[in-house]
């Protein structure tokens, strides 16, 4: 099957002016099939939230190829890499990037808008999606009136509000607390048992990664399987 996402021989290097340049990926294969729940782990600076942005089209790799449905995406200009990132992706930030000056409503309705829907329209597929994260009774609140969490299911609703192949999440639950993260996860997890979303997930968090299917870690520019749990004495 072709995988929803795929890095074959991943490179990036950060150059500033006079520092040597700093390789932060060495060589990341990957691939992400339709149906999985990935989790990324590693040390801060390992470079996970730059290759979350690499397979989110946001950044561009130094070297190797990143495809999305089997199509390569380096040789597309940027308005078509814009395209395809609207339609079938969804990414939720590390910070949630919320626009401050607007309802709940109106921050998940608007990337139906920018991909054309009406505003009548795109107000009530936001607001199915608000229900659906258990936000029903904020819809019309701004981010200041809501708490960590429910800001981070706003950013969640707004990952989802286009119905995308591939959900990217980076420390979705990073600043949040140990209850509501669990609750955020308790969402990701149903999303992905009740609608078959595809999610590559980065955390810091053992116990969270612990509860996906598959683990991977970011060491020294490269990704690995992550230790499995060994297997008990007689089994
Ligand atoms: N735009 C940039 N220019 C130069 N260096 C950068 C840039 N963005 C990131 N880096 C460097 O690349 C490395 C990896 O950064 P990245 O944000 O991907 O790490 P991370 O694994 O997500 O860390 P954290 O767990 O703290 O979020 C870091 O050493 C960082 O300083
Ligand atoms: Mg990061």
């Amino acid at each position: 099957m072709t995988p929803v996402v795929e890095a074959k021989n991943v490179y990036k290097s950060y150059v500033r002016d006079s520092s040597p340049p700093v390789e932060v990926l060495r060589g990341v294969n990957l691939k992400v099939q339709q149906g999985e729940f990935l989790t990324i782990t590693g040390p801060s600076g390992a470079g996970k939230s730059t290759l979350l942005h690499i397979l989110g089209l946001i950044d561009r790799p130094t070297r190797g190829e990143v495809f999305l449905k089997g199509r390569e995406t380096g040789k597309m200009g940027d308005r078509e890499r814009a395209e395809m990132r609207n339609r079938m992706l969804g990414f939720v930030f590390q910070a949630h990037y919320l626009l401050p000056e607007f309802t709940a409503l109106e921050n998940v309705s608007i990337p139906l808008i920018i991909q054309g829907e009406k505003a009548g329209t795109a107000k009530e597929k936001a607001r199915k999606v608000l229900e659906k994260v258990g936000l029903g009774a904020r819809l019309h609140h701004k981010p200041v009136e809501m708490s960590g969490g429910e800001q981070q299911r706003v950013a969640v609703a707004r990952a989802i509000v286009h119905g995308p192949e591939l959900l990217l999440a980076d420390e979705p639950t990073g600043n949040l607390d140990r209850e509501t993260g669990a609750y955020l996860m308790e969402l990701l997890l149903s999303l992905h048992k009740e609608q078959g979303m595809t999610v590559v997930m980065v955390t810091h968090n053992q116990s969270l990664a612990s509860m996906t299917q598959r683990v991977l870690k970011l060491v020294d520019g490269q990704l690995n399987e992550g230790e499995r749990a060994p297997t008990p004495l007689g089994a």
